[in-house]
Formats: structure tokens, C-alpha cells, sequence
């Protein structure tokens, strides 16, 4: 491995200590919790666990959180009422919509109804816009993004001048990302679906972070030596562990030694077997001895792994840093959200 790790959780955990510090303070000083409002709309699932986390966090460094959580029916106009209560709400000075929100709710006008001074996510139309334009500076910047600034700053990037490469436009990650760059004198190339030639529009870059959600797309050779890359991305990917398993057929109470087998050859179709060791039976997953958990069985030979966007063992060999994931970009999001929250009721202290 020739690429230095960057490490989020650490730098993560500075983040929030220093967070931790200043809820303090403030308390002391002005007798102030800051608050965070969460607003989560229906039952995606990855949302749920995404502001739990941001809730427990809230909690560990002295930041009271309040979680609203409205059903996958609710309105438009019970949303809008929310976020106008929550607006001139004064124990909240952080107001956090997690996205996405369901189809039939307009993000647009609940984003942009968020007062710009509780815009701790930085998504309101004027933050985001003042983030674009040079000269202005917004109150709060996108948590994601900033996140990644941060972790290369600390490991020693340098902006200006350099060739940045964003891959993906989304407005919560490559667009604030981008601007991001640019108002620091990078050169900036944002790729998407349409970009000819990824690969070698990657190799150019000095500076790459990965956002597009595809698992292990961006490989070693579409990496310019020495480069920072910094991967977004967490996706699932299931990976077969060919051990042998012990299981249980659930009617007859017999175990079988199992191992894994790939008889694709077999059928053409790609399928995975399972063959008991003793008898040398072979069973395709469809034609399991009856009473079998085919679910249970699956489960034992596929392991969900997180990959980012990055081919990590790969683009390790020949970046100059790289962040690994689990454990880069993700701790700092949050971390970030903790400091814009702190930041908002320090503002309010100061008025
Ligand atoms: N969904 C995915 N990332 C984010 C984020 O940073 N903030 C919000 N509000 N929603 C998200």
C-alpha cells in the first residue's frame, strides 16, 4: 500500500470534542443548549438510522435534539407547518429535513421555507447560492461536502491551482462539493452520466471525490499518482464466503456440512449450490431437500459489506491518500452537523 489512510473517525472525533467544548461554554457563559430539530417524513429505512445517529451524537456532546417524525402520508401543509413552528421555535437553532423526502412532498419550497439562520444542513436556496457566487459566504455549508474539505485540509491538500475532479452532481454532495473547491482557486471538473472518457478525466486529478453511489467504480488505473481521493460512496455489497457451513433442515432435524458452489456451469444461469458434504448430494438453491430456510442458508454464505465508490484495494497502490470506507467521510458529516449546530446558537448568544 503506498496511499496514507485519512482518518475520519479521528479527525471526527476532534471535530466533536471540540463541539463538545463549546456546548459548554456556551452553557456557562450564556446559559444556552443549542437544539437540533430533526424532521424525518416516512419510513425510508437508511433515513431513519441516519438521524438516529445524528440524534445519539447530538446527545454525546450536550446538544439537545427534538425528532419529529411525520408519516409517509403526511402533507405537504403538515410538513410547512412544521418547519414554521420549528422556525420560531427558541430552544431550536438547528433545523435538519433529512432527504430524501417522499415523492408527493415538495422539497423545494420545505428547503427553501427553513429560516437561512437554523439552516444547519445548508440547503436553503440562499445558502447554496451564496456558497456558488464569489465574494459571498454563506451562513452553513452542506455537512457532507465540508466534511471533505476538512479531511483534506488536514491532510495536507493544497487547493489552489490544483486539478479537482468531482464525480457526481447531487445537490447534497458533488454540486456543494464543487463550489466548494472552486472557492478555494481549485481547477474544477465535475463528471456525471454524460462525461466522455471518465477514466482519463480522473487520472488528471489532483484532488478526486468520488459521489456516485456505485459501488467500486472508480478503479487504479484511473488515478493520477500521488492524488487525493477522497469516496463518498457507501453502498452494500454482498460477498460470498465459500467456507463450509454447518445448517439445519428444519423438518427432519438433520445437519448438513455445506459448502458453497457456483453452478453456473451447470445450468448456464448463474446460481449458487449448496452440497452436503456426506452424501455429495448437490442442491441449486431452487431444489433444497424440503424444510430447508433457504433465507437462513443464503445469509450464511452472502455477507453484506460496505464499499464506498472507490475501488479501495485497487486505488490504494496508487494514491497519495485515500479515506477508507467505513471510517472516512461518514463520522464526518455528522461531526460536521454538531459544529454547524453549536455555530447557529453561538450566533444567537452573540446577538
Ligand atoms: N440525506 C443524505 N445525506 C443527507 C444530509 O447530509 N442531510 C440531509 N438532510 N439529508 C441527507
Amino acid at each position: 500500500m503506498t496511499a496514507r489512510l485519512i482518518d475520519g473517525i479521528s479527525i471526527a472525533a476532534r471535530v466533536r470534542s471540540e463541539v463538545t467544548v463549546g456546548v459548554s461554554k456556551l452553557l456557562k457563559d450564556s446559559g444556552i443548549t443549542p437544539g437540533l430539530a430533526t424532521v424525518l417524513v416516512g419510513d425510508n429505512v437508511a433515513s431513519e438510522t441516519y438521524v438516529r445517529a445524528k440524534r445519539k451524537a447530538c446527545a454525546e456532546v450536550g446538544i439537545e435534539s427534538f425528532g419529529h417524525v411525520l408519516s409517509s402520508s403526511a402533507t405537504q401543509s403538515e410538513v410547512v407547518d412544521l418547519i414554521r413552528d420549528l422556525n420560531v421555535d427558541s430552544q431550536v437553532h438547528g433545523i435538519l429535513v433529512q432527504l430524501p423526502l417522499p415523492d408527493d412532498i415538495n422539497e423545494e419550497e420545505v428547503l427553501a421555507l427553513i429560516s437561512i439562520e437554523k439552516d444547519v444542513d445548508g440547503f436553503h436556496p440562499v445558502n447554496i447560492g451564496k456558497l456558488g457566487m464569489k465574494g459571498r459566504e454563506p451562513l452553513f455549508v452542506p455537512c457532507t461536502p465540508d466534511g471533505c474539505m476538512r479531511l483534506l485540509q488536514e491532510s495536507g491538500a493544497e487547493f489552489p491551482g490544483a486539478n479537482a475532479v468531482v464525480l457526481g452532481r447531487s445537490n447534497i454532495v458533488g454540486l456543494p462539493a464543487a463550489m466548494l473547491l472552486l472557492k478555494r482557486n481549485a481547477t474544477l471538473t465535475v463528471c456525471h452520466s454524460g462525461t466522455r472518457d471518465l477514466p482519463e478525466v480522473c487520472r488528471q486529478a489532483d484532488i478526486l471525490i468520488a459521489a456516485v453511489g456505485r459501488p467500486e467504480m472508480v478503479k487504479g488505473d484511473w488515478i493520477k499518482p500521488g492524488a487525493f481521493v477522497i469516496d463518498v460512496g457507501i453502498n452494500n455489497k454482498w460477498v460470498s464466503h465459500t467456507a463450509d457451513r454447518e445448517f439445519l433442515c428444519v423438518s427432519s432435524g438433520e445437519t448438513f456440512i455445506a459448502h458453497h458452489q457456483d453452478l453456473s456451469e451447470n445450468g448456464g444461469r448463474k446460481r449458487v449450490g449448496y452440497i452436503d458434504k456426506d452424501s455429495g448430494d448437490v442442491y441449486s438453491r431452487d431444489h433444497l431437500p424440503e424444510g430447508i430456510d433457504v433465507e437462513g442458508l443464503v445469509k450464511l454464505f452472502r455477507k453484506n459489506r460496505l464499499v464506498g465508490d472507490v475501488d479501495f484495494d485497487e486505488v490504494k497502490e496508487v494514491a497519495g491518500h485515500i479515506t477508507p470506507v467505513p471510517g472516512g467521510v461518514g463520522p464526518m458529516t455528522i461531526a460536521q452537523l454538531l459544529s454547524n449546530t453549536l455555530r447557529s446558537a453561538q450566533a444567537l448568544a452573540d446577538k
